[in-house]
């Protein structure tokens, strides 16, 4: 069982189901709202952690309202909490319209993830000791560079999805071992890249390819019937790192099949499939080709 460290942000989401998106200046009806449990680094904590790893979370909630239920989520999920603070002030909280194609739109307040500024000697200690490092870029970039670079000479691989895509300083891409990108971040980080040794690119319903030293090849999308796509990057994350272990082809199969059945239900971490339903739509995939 790999054993995994998400250093990364928690939101709870606020989601409006819709027909179609506003455009700029318009007004549309909604059809429904729920608060969902969110954020790219619990989302993607709770996938690794359904997909099989053992895994701890490093972050940060408020003082609020969602701060409890927040909390409760990785509990249920047993992602291990001892690296979770809670600090000053509101929550992170994400703004999120699905329209009924299952596409969404989403702006985050960082909140409590603005907090992570500092590593404890506990979180390096936890990093150290992990297989892998799984961040994003919901908390402040020092701090993602930080775990990294610790990461990085504990002999721990680094696993990063640059998301929401930023600009980061030239150097630190060559402390990732892998990174997960969709085309539009891939677009956007160009030859940045190039410095990665392991490259996922997610294509939505399309599935993922990979290039690295293992060679370049696909995986073919999983056929799913997408009520919305929230999170379901985060899930093939996860999942992915849970399951790096046995190589990048297998890790591919488990995202792209985890990644497909996060969009069958809405809300983010309600949406994570469990191990058991991601092994049952594995065989499916390996016979159809
Ligand atoms: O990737 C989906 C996530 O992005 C949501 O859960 C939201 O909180 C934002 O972080």
């Amino acid at each position: 069982m790999a054993r995994i460290v998400v250093v990364g942000s928690i939101n709870m989401d606020l989601v409006t189901t819709t027909g179609r998106r506003p455009e700029p200046g318009e007004t549309v009806l909604g059809r429904g709202f729920e608060m969902v449990p969110g954020g790219k680094g619990s989302n993607q904590a709770i996938a690794a952690r359904r997909a099989g790893a053992e895994v701890d979370f490093v972050g940060a909630v408020g003082d609020d309202l969602f701060a409890a239920e927040l909390r409760a989520v990785l509990d249920d999920a047993e992602v291990g909490t001892r690296r979770l603070r809670s600090v000053a002030g509101p929550s992170g909280a994400a703004s999120i319209v699905v329209d009924s194609e299952g596409e969404n739109s989403i702006i985050v307040v960082g909140g409590a993830n603005a907090a992570m500024t500092e590593l404890a000697d506990g979180d390096l200690a936890a990093i150290a000791d992990a297989d892998v490092l799984l961040c994003q870029l919901e908390i402040p970039v020092p701090t993602v560079l930080a775990a990294t670079r610790h990461a990085r000479t504990s002999g721990t691989t680094v696993l990063l999805n640059p998301s929401p895509a930023q600009e980061l300083p030239p150097e630190f891409w060559s402390e990732v071992d892998i990174a997960v990108v969709n085309e539009g971040e891939r677009a956007r980080l160009g030859s940045a890249l190039d410095h990665v040794a392991h490259v996922v690119v997610t294509r939505g319903a399309d599935g993922a390819v990979y290039r690295g030293p293992e060679g370049e090849f696909g995986h073919p999308g999983v056929p799913v019937r997408a009520v919305d796509t929230t999170g379901a990057g985060d899930t093939f994350t996860g999942a992915l790192a849970a399951h790096w272990h046995e190589g990048p082809a297998t890790a591919l199969a488990w995202a792209c099949t985890a990644g497909a059945l996060a969009t069958t239900k809405l809300g983010a971490s309600a949406s994570i499939p469990s191990r058991t339903e991601i092994e049952a739509a594995l065989p499916a995939r390996r016979s159809g080709g």
